[in-house]
């Protein structure tokens, strides 16, 4: 098994277009966790959905130039003999076969994937017109070029974190058992540092199966987060996109987006991590079995020279949820400066009918949910939903007196006003 393996061991850079196409943006798209149910079914009504849904996206955006793989690209035990083994033709030719997605597959193995043959999954890539998996791990750039003529790149190492970080079993959520691969892994790292270090691109992400950071029941990676996020750290990366939890999460620290996209085909687990204290605090977005909001997902990536904003899909393509843009690396050391707190009061077992409500259910917390209003123009309370911890915000200009008479008593409530005497909203006199 080993030595199979081996012949796949040598790092690769996939080279860029020297000539990039010009455009003001670049689309791509991320899915994890997507390879079927085995041999007998190797798709699902789901990941067909799915499959769909990213066709949609990639038609309705004008076209994405690639798409990630992140693992899990073959259930339950990877490739069962060699790169002509039929799985590849009906998981993933035929399964992504909408015309706006005969784009780069850039693959990457999962714990699944190591069951079986990888070496056949990197031999494949000679095989496919869309499938790249040059080796164990690798890295890649794709680029743009603005008609002002600046040439916009996102670099991206993909890495094989069961080499990382050894191998899960499903059986034992959230234990990794030793695996041989980890025999390779300063090899691995060494890789990963002098590419980092190297790049000088505007982007630059990590990939791999396991995550950073999950709410859900694997939850998140010790090994990635000890040896992967300082250097991350120290080379001023934009973020890690990964999946193994089939939920999805967008967690924010140190100016980078950690992206979890593991619901190719399936969603949710269960959210047993949320309150984990090796995540960066709780997510900024999420679906899980308690924040249901499709029965699978898949994010998207719109570049420009000013940032990398993520959305986050569901199985028919719908948006759930926009990041903040991730700003390029020559400027993320210096964010735009944060407004002043403000204060706010809360009221509990109380519910305000006043301003415009609307609803931003997936903010995690009541202490998430102000934030958010905070970064709203005009937002000057929250209404927070205790049974479904469930998001509302009002946007409107009246003062805090009429807010106060306008609050109900509602033991399913919480109400919180922020603070009059510090936002610039017209005082109305009543
Ligand atoms: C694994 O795949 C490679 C490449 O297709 C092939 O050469 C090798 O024989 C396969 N190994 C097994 C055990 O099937
Ligand atoms: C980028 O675009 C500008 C303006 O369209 C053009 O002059 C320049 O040659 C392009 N560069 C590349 C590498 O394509």
């Amino acid at each position: 098994m080993l030595c199979s393996i081996c012949l796949a061991l040598v790092p690769v850079s996939v080279s860029t277009d020297p000539f990039p196409p010009t455009a003001e943006s670049m689309v791509f798209l991320a899915i994890g966790d997507w390879g079927g149910s085995g041999d007998s079914a190797p798709t699902t009504p789901t990941e067909r959905d799915n499959a769909q849904g990213m066709g949609n996206v990639a038609e309705a955006v004008g076209g994405v130039r690639f798409v990630l793989a992140q693992g899990d690209n073959f259930y339950f035990h990877g490739i069962n003999g060699n790169d002509q083994c039929p799985r590849f033709k009906s998981g993933f030719e035929d399964e992504f076969n909408h015309p706006a997605l005969q784009v780069n597959f850039y693959a990457i193995a999962g714990n699944h994937d190591h069951y079986g043959n990888v070496t056949a999954q990197v031999a494949y890539t000679h095989d496919s017109k869309r499938w790249v998996f040059p080796s164990l791990w690798y890295s890649f750039s794709e680029s743009f070029n603005t008609s002002a003529g600046k040439i916009v790149t996102t670099e991206f190492v993909q890495l094989d974190t069961v080499t990382l970080a050894g191998m899960s079993d499903d059986d034992d959520l959230g234990v990794l058992h030793p695996h041989p691969m980890q025999a390779y892994n300063a090899e691995q790292m060494r890789f990963l540092e002098q590419t980092l270090a190297a790049s000088t691109a505007d982007y630059l992400w990590v990939g791999g199966h396991y995550p950073m950071y999950s709410q859900c029941q694997h939850g998140p990676t010790d090994e990635i987060i000890s040896q992967v996020l300082p250097l991350m750290q120290k080379y001023k990366a934009s973020g890690m996109i990964a999946g193994h939890d089939h939920c999805m999460a967008h967690y924010v620290e140190d100016n980078m987006a950690f992206v979890l996209t593991g619901a190719g085909k399936q969603c949710c687990y269960h959210p047993a991590n949320i309150n984990n204290g090796k995540n960066p605090g709780q997510p900024a977005f999420r679906m899980d079995r308690d924040r249901f909001l499709g029965t699978a997902g898949f994010t998207s990536f719109t570049v420009t020279e000013a940032g990398t904003t993520i959305k986050y899909h569901d199985q028919h393509g719908k948006e759930l949820y926009t990041s903040e843009a991730v700003k390029p690396r020559s400027t993320s050391g210096t964010p735009s400066p944060t407004p002043p707190p403000r204060n706010w009061e809360c009221y509990s077992d109380r519910k305000s009918n006043l301003g415009g409500d609307s609803d931003a259910y997936w903010f995690a917390s009541q202490d998430l949910c102000k934030a958010h209003c905070d970064s709203i123009p005009g937002c000057v309370a929250i209404n927070w939903h205790k049974p479904y911890q469930h998001c509302h915000i009002k946007v409107g200009s009246f003062p805090e007196s009429v807010f106060k008479t306008s609050l109900q008593r509602d033991t399913n409530w919480n109400s919180c006003w922020a603070g009059a005497s510090q936002i610039g909203y017209t005082q109305t006199v009543v």
